[in-house]
Parts: structure tokens; C-alpha cells; sequence
């Protein structure tokens, strides 16, 4: 093999190959047009039409499609009730947007460790983390992976929480048989370009119950409402509404719901596509000593989001930065999936320190998010597997 391209070798590839990206094709580009010639931009048809998707493929009684996953948390943490004193126990490593949520209710984050070999919240810690002032958990299904959700709906029952599932990363994941947005109190969407459909900017919030639903309606619209079961007067006339509570402008428009609906027409093709790049991935990396492949849990039927490679420090003599710079010098665009939310000066100014949870800090110095989206060729995948074995030929110990 040549020398790294970082060190002036000659690089695999020369086109940047991202960590992920969007698949938009000329279905989505028709869908989206169909819109804009239409009479309405937003509060339209396609967002009624958006929302009984994305009922028919998770098996969800109700979804309230919102402006993008953080949305979705924020009217989640407002529909359970979070308010000041009150506790949520959250994953560690996460988009700051799972613990944010509970902040903007005025609610305290608490933050549980992770497995080391799934990297998903550790329900062992879970239940070390409960005081009496715990209301809810936020457990993210990192990577794509479901989360333990029967362990965690057992603990949810036993001590009377709210189960919010942050599933931005699992459209199409199934748990034990059971679509993700199915099982959960509330569960959370993200469409964010980088998830595996996209709205451009869009989420939603998956429940069964119907006094969520109507909580979680009313937040995404100011806590406006038409329906006289909710007002709390006599209707006056045609146009005639009501605040009856404060929430938000979390609307999604009528164009990012065409984008999205034509989307989920091809989650399965893309669910599967995902499915294949990791199998070509697993097999190359699970027998290399140097890295550490992600478990997968039985229960879970991943619909992989990201692909992580967990570096073993035992076997390379690189730093995380010398592995990801020399990655990218290759002709790749990695990224690291996440921070622990924590560390970040926000959060260590409201008195939160290092240490909390070790095997979260721990995976966070070794891990490295490598190129993963359904329109890679098996070429790309390939390419990506050299590269990869080239650096960690250099740097084995
Ligand atoms: C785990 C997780 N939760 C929440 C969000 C927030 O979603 P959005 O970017 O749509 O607001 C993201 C997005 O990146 C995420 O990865």
C-alpha cells in the first residue's frame, strides 16, 4: 500500500465522499413543484395526507408533523408536562436537541451513560439516575439502533415516566416486530437532510394516546384551535378560534410534506440499501482487531442511520484526530457522532461536569462516523474500506 495521502501519498479518492447525504430524485423534484403551482404553500392538504403516512408505516394512532426534530422534542417535553424541578433522564451522546427540550420547559437533564458496545442509553444507569423528582426518559435510538424499549417501558411503569423516544435517527427501524413510532409515550422524527428521508427541515411526534395528540396539535399552532371540544366559549361564526393555551409556530409546509411523502415512498428501498452497505462494511471491519464494529441488538431490525467505527487504542498508535485527519486526506468526509452533550460550554456553565458518564467520554475520544447513504456504490463502499485499511495499516501498533 502507498504512503497516506496526508503525507503526501496518492489519495483513494478525490471527490470528498460526505459522512452522509440526501437522495432526491425527479419524483421528489415533481412532488415539490406539484406544490408550489398549488393554492397552498402551507397549512394544506399534504400535511393531513403526510401525517396518516406516517401513521400507516409505524402503526402510530397519531402524528403531528412539526418544522424539524427539535420541534418534535420541545412539544413532546411541553405535552408530558415538563415544568421547572422536574428531572428527565437523557442519552449522553446525542445532538444537544434530546436534552435542549427539557431545558426549554425549565426541566433539569440528566444525563445517563451509554453501552459500550451499542452505544445506546445503559438502562442499568437509567435506573441509578431516578430520584422522585424524575418525570420522563429521553432515550435516543443512536445510530439508527432501537433503544431497549421493553426494558425501558418496564422501568417507564414502574416509576411513572413518560417514555419520549427520540427516534431521528430510526424511521423504518423496527423493535422486536414493532415499527419505531409504535411503542413509545411519544416518539420523535427527524427530516433533517442527513436522516434516511427527507422534508429538508421536518419532524413529527408518533403517540397512541389522544390527550398527547391534542397537546401536542395544540403546541405546534400557538395553542390555537378550531375544534369546539377544546374551546372554551361558543363559537362565534366560520372564523372563529381560540387560544386556550401558549405553544409555538412549529408548522411544516405543504412543500416539505410533498418532499417527504414522496420520500417515505421509498424508505423501504433506502432502508434496504442501508441494510447493505452495512453488511459490506461489517464484513470488512468485525475481523480487524484495531476497530470496533457497533452491536446490534436482536431485537432491533436497523434501518442504519450513521456508521460508526470505534477505534481500539490497544492496536493503533494514533490519536482519534491523526485517524480522521488521515481519513480525510483520503477523499472522505467523516464526522463525529457526538460530543457528549455535556461538555458543551452551555451545559458545563449550568454546573454539568466532566465525568458524569465515563463510557460516553471514553467513546467519544474513539469514534469516527464514515461515509453512509444509499446512493453510495458498491465502488464507494469499497473505496471507503481501502481507506480505511490504509490508515489503519500505517497506524497499527
Ligand atoms: C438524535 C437527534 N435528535 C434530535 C435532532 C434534531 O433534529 P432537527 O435537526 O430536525 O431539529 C437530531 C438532528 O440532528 C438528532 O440527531
Amino acid at each position: 500500500m502507498d504512503k497516506l495521502a496526508i503525507f503526501g501519498g496518492t489519495p483513494v479518492r478525490t471527490d470528498k465522499i460526505s459522512y452522509g447525504r440526501q437522495c432526491i430524485d425527479e419524483d421528489d423534484i415533481a412532488a415539490v413543484s406539484e406544490v408550489l403551482r398549488s393554492p397552498f404553500l402551507t397549512c394544506g392538504p399534504k400535511i393531513d395526507e403526510l401525517e396518516k403516512k406516517l401513521c400507516e408505516i409505524t402503526s402510530a394512532k397519531h402524528a403531528v408533523a412539526v418544522s424539524n426534530g427539535t420541534a418534535a422534542l420541545h412539544i413532546a417535553c411541553m405535552a408530558i408536562g415538563i415544568k421547572p424541578g422536574d428531572e428527565v433522564i437523557v442519552s449522553s451522546i446525542t445532538f444537544a436537541a434530546s436534552s435542549n427540550c427539557v431545558l426549554y420547559c425549565g426541566g433539569t437533564p440528566v444525563f445517563a451513560d451509554i453501552r459500550p458496545d451499542t452505544y445506546n442509553i445503559d438502562v442499568e444507569d437509567v435506573k441509578r439516575k431516578i430520584t422522585a423528582k424524575t418525570k420522563a426518559i429521553v432515550a435516543v435510538d443512536f445510530t439508527g439502533q432501537a433503544v431497549e424499549l421493553d426494558e425501558l417501558k418496564k422501568i417507564c411503569k414502574e416509576h411513572n415516566l413518560y417514555l419520549i423516544e427520540d427516534a431521528a435517527h430510526s424511521i423504518g427501524t423496527k423493535y422486536n416486530g414493532k415499527p419505531v413510532g409504535s411503542v413509545a409515550d411519544i416518539t420523535t422524527f427527524s427530516f433533517h437532510p442527513v436522516k434516511t428521508v427527507t422534508a429538508g427541515e421536518g419532524g413529527a411526534c408518533m403517540t397512541n394516546d389522544d390527550e398527547l395528540y391534542k397537546k401536542l396539535s395544540l403546541a405546534r399552532t400557538h395553542g390555537i384551535t378550531k375544534n369546539p371540544e377544546l374551546m372554551e366559549r361558543e363559537s362565534e361564526g366560520p372564523w372563529y378560534y381560540e387560544q386556550v393555551d401558549l405553544g409555538y409556530n412549529y408548522r411544516i409546509t405543504d412543500f416539505q410534506a410533498a418532499l417527504l411523502l414522496s420520500q417515505l415512498n421509498k424508505l423501504e428501498k433506502f432502508s434496504n440499501r442501508r441494510k447493505e452497505i452495512r453488511k459490506m462494511y461489517d464484513a470488512a471491519f468485525s475481523e480487524m482487531p484495531e476497530l470496533f464494529v457497533q452491536k446490534q441488538i436482536p431485537e432491533s431490525d436497523t434501518t442504519q442511520h450513521l456508521y460508526i467505527l470505534r477505534l481500539n487504542p490497544d492496536k493503533l498508535k494514533c490519536t482519534r484526530r491523526e485517524f480522521f485527519d488521515a481519513f480525510a486526506a483520503e477523499g472522505f468526509g467523516p464526522q463525529v457522532h457526538y460530543i457528549p452533550v455535556y461538555w458543551h460550554p452551555y451545559y458545563e456553565k449550568l454546573g454539568y461536569k466532566k465525568g458524569l458518564c465515563p463510557v460516553a467520554e471514553a467513546t467519544y475520544e474513539q469514534i469516527i462516523s464514515i461515509p453512509f447513504y444509499p446512493a453510495l456504490t458498491d465502488a464507494d463502499v469499497e473505496d471507503t474500506i481501502k481507506a480505511i485499511k490504509k490508515v489503519t495499516e500505517y497506524y497499527r501498533k
